[in-house]
């Protein structure tokens, strides 16, 4: 056994979106989502498990996060317990790309931990045991293990043993680009899991939001089947804007949106209505607009949205691969 080992995720974008929890101590969510899983934008994760140390160590960035550390920890206990060790772990991650703001930082991340540490532990699991793990680290973490476009459905079993994320299509199946803007660098100040607790309690439209998650799912892999845009479109925005509206209905609202958010999506509705492009928006927890686009109409989505004001700079990629390890030389 290594005891160390090296992973890259990258984020996956939720087009029918998971906000709310079923059981929050297994951390199951109560809507079934599907994912675009990104390519340009990676975690990076060695973990190294070392006899010596008596507590998990956590480098994030090249620097400490205490806010990280529990979640981490909580993490590689699963881990441990799952291969029957005790040692701890020396964790040193990176992301190419702006951290809690909305960018699924936490989906690659827990991804890329998982994978990490239990090849460092020699555990062999297969794809849909490890998105189990990484599920239970970060809802959107289990959907960053597979590529291409996936979907986590709940399952049967009452421990949630069975809900993990499934493979749809390949990455190269329906060459999709998405465009992000960016609107805010801010960490974000309410996080998804604090957000869903509260949106869950006090929202009128939470129950509808369940109620309709699950027909709206259907509708999108129909979509993707028949490589159907502007299906895709119409159930995605839809979907999107149901799960805003709990968010602003939560008490106290939970308004993620800056001005430039909202000046975006109108931007990206103009496009698509009056411009003919293959656009359409999504936005999750956090102010950036995400444009999915055909590629023949990314140049001209990317260089539109760039112009609007208050977009602080764009970021662009394909659909990319699931989380896998990388080379042990690797420089975090
Ligand atoms: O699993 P979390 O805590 O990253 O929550 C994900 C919440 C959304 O990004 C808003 C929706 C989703 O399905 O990714």
């Amino acid at each position: 056994m290594l005891l160390s080992a090296v992973a890259q995720a990258q984020p996956n974008i939720a087009l029918i979106k998971y906000w709310g929890k079923r059981d929050a101590a297994l951390n199951l969510p109560a809507t079934d989502s599907l994912s675009l899983t990104l390519d340009s934008l990676w975690t990076r994760t060695r973990v190294r498990f070392e006899p010596g140390l008596t507590q998990d160590v956590l480098e994030f960035n090249g620097g400490a996060n205490a806010a990280m550390q529990p979640r981490v920890a909580a993490c590689l206990d699963w881990i441990r317990a799952l291969a029957g060790s005790t040692l701890r772990a020396r964790v040193q991650t990176r992301n190419n790309f702006p951290t809690a703001a909305g960018l699924a930082s936490s989906a690659s991340g827990f991804a890329a931990l998982v994978v990490a540490a239990t090849q460092a532990l020699g555990l062999a699991l297969n794809p849909a045991e490890l998105s189990v793990w990484a599920r239970r680290c970060s809802g959107s973490a289990a959907r960053s293990i597979f590529g291409g476009i996936c979907t986590l459905e709940n399952g049967r079993e009452a421990d949630g043993s069975d809900t993990c994320a499934r493979a749809l299509l390949g990455a190269d199946a329906w060459p999709l680009e998405v465009v992000v803007a960016v609107t805010s660098l801010e960490r974000k100040a309410v996080s998804s899991g604090t957000g869903m607790q509260s949106g869950t309690r006090t929202s009128p439209y939470y129950a509808a939001w369940v109620d309709t998650a699950h027909g709206d799912l259907q509708r999108a892999k129909a979509a993707v089947a028949s490589r159907d845009f502007a299906a895709l479109a119409h159930v995605s925005e839809h979907n999107c804007l149901k799960m805003h509206a709990v968010m602003m209905t939560s008490e106290p609202a939970l308004i993620y949106w800056t001005g430039a958010t909202l000046a975006t999506l109108q931007r990206v509705r103009a496009l698509r209505e009056r411009d003919g492009r293959h656009v359409f928006f999504t936005v999750d927890a956090g102010p950036q607009v995400k444009a999915v686009c055909l590629p023949e109409d990314a140049d001209s989505v990317a260089s539109a949205l760039r112009a609007v004001p208050g977009v602080q700079t764009i970021l662009r990629s394909r659909l990319g691969a699931g989380a896998r390890c990388i080379a042990d030389s690797t420089e975090i």
